[in-house]
């Protein structure tokens, strides 16, 4: 009986922390992959950005990001800028991570720009 009470408790526990761990994880990915041009914050003001004649997204930028669906995020991070009509000193970043970082960067630049629609439930598409 303890065990099965064990087992239910590691369960709920895995279960709660998962998308915490997830959003750690991409939070960490970022910040050793994009912070170098996107910024600390993603403001995008990273340290290259004086040596850049495209500058990066500001994906702080909840007006213009609101105009961008997950898809197209999602194509800009894994095929590059160019894939979805940018420069391509956006680098296309598919080699790097598995599917699920790729979805998990995605959800970590909507914490960056869009908390609020996130809170209401919106659905970015
Ligand atoms: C070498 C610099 C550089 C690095 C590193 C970089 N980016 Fe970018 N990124 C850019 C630039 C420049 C743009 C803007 C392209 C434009 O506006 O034409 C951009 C744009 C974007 C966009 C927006 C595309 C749009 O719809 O406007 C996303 C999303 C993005 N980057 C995600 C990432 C992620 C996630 C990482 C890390 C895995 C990353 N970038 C790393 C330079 C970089």
């Amino acid at each position: 009986m303890r065990l099965i009470k064990l087992f239910f408790a590691v369960a709920a526990l895995a279960f709660i922390t998962t998308p915490a761990i997830q959003a750690e994880e991409a939070y960490l990915n970022y910040k050793s992959y994009c912070m170098q041009c996107h910024g600390m914050h993603g403001k995008g003001d990273g340290v290259n950005v004086p040596a850049m004649n495209v500058l990066p997204r500001d994906h702080n930028d909840n007006k213009y990001m609101m105009t961008r669906t997950n898809t197209e995020i999602y194509n800009a991070i894994k095929f590059g800028g160019q894939s979805v009509n940018k420069s391509i000193k956006m680098p296309a970043w598919g080699d790097t991570f598995t599917e699920e970082e790729l979805h998990q960067l995605v959800g970590h630049i909507r914490t960056l720009c869009c908390e609020s629609e996130i809170i209401r439930g919106v659905n970015f598409k």
